[in-house]
């Protein structure tokens, strides 16, 4: 991979790290999103669960589908054909058993034609990895605040702060790494534990809320664009305000059509 290409397989992304050179990954949910992106310097698209939140509504991510995820994963490859994608493996779909997470994350790449998936979860989900791994799956993992285990952890807040947390959050990366993941979301944690976490590994790992130490940097694409106006945590900066963007817009088309200004002659047909 030369300096300025993006990455088109997982293993550029450990070169990456090796390079010194970060990691910009972004959500992406739709094909209409996915042909913007595509033409932007974004490294990797996460089809997050988040889109449960995001896109349907739900106060969690807990109730997205195996089916819902492929169904985006698949448009946000039609979006990016060249894109390096993962998916998120959405709640209960690879904590029963290994066999079942072979068979749905096998389901996620053939059937989206994703890179990789991403996974919740520490030394538990470890053998889980290993086998995805061995069977030719990437896999991604997520530490910290894992959005899935929402109701365990008693909300969505910093994680990591409390006596021993920081190493085993370390022994969870470690072991994430020795089962083969490419690389490792951190989200809500301490910066110093995310950087010294970042550290210690020789895959990349992929910060939200995390601090600036981690190889690179994950947001919902919906909230950096100021499209999902009432979440607004402290860790978030907007690079657009695309929700007023938005209001204006069809404020003018209704003050048009009110008005009989749209359509004019120049819309119809002869
Ligand atoms: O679901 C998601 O969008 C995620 C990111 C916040 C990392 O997991």
């Amino acid at each position: 991979m030369n300096s300025d290409a993006r990455p088109r397989g997982i293993l550029d992304l450990v070169a990456m790290k090796a390079a010194g050179r970060r990691i910009v990954m972004l959500t992406c949910y739709d094909a209409a999103f996915a042909r913007l992106l595509d033409h932007t310097a974004t490294d990797v698209l996460l089809v997050g669960d988040s889109l449960n939140q995001v896109l349907a509504g739900h106060e969690t991510t807990l109730s997205a589908t195996l089916e819902q995820m492929i169904y985006h994963a698949a448009s946000v490859r039609r979006g990016a054909p060249r894109g390096l994608i993962f998916v998120d493996l959405p709640f209960l779909t690879y904590q029963v058993s290994i066999p079942e997470a072979i068979r749905n994350a096998g389901r996620v790449l053939q059937e989206s034609g994703a890179n990789g998936v991403k996974l919740e979860g520490g030394q538990p989900m470890a053998d889980t990895v290993r086998a995805l791994v061995e069977r030719g799956i990437p896999v991604m993992g997520h530490l910290g605040l894992t959005p899935q285990s929402v109701h365990a952890l008693g909300g969505y807040r910093v994680q990591g702060r409390e006596a021993g947390a920081g190493e085993r959050l370390l022994a969870d990366a470690r072991a994430l790494e020795s089962a083969g993941a490419c690389a490792i979301v951190l989200e809500l944690l301490p910066s110093a534990l995310a950087e010294q976490i970042s550290t210690s590994l020789t895959i990349p790992t992929i910060g939200i809320g995390a601090g600036p130490g981690c190889d690179g940097q994950v947001l919902v694409l919906h909230d950096m664009l100021g499209l999902n106006e009432a979440f607004k945590p402290k860790f978030l900066k907007l690079y657009a305000r695309l929700g007023e963007s938005v209001r204006s817009a069809v404020e003018s088309f209704a003050e048009e059509v009110r008005g009989r200004a749209y359509p004019g002659k120049d819309h119809g047909f002869d």
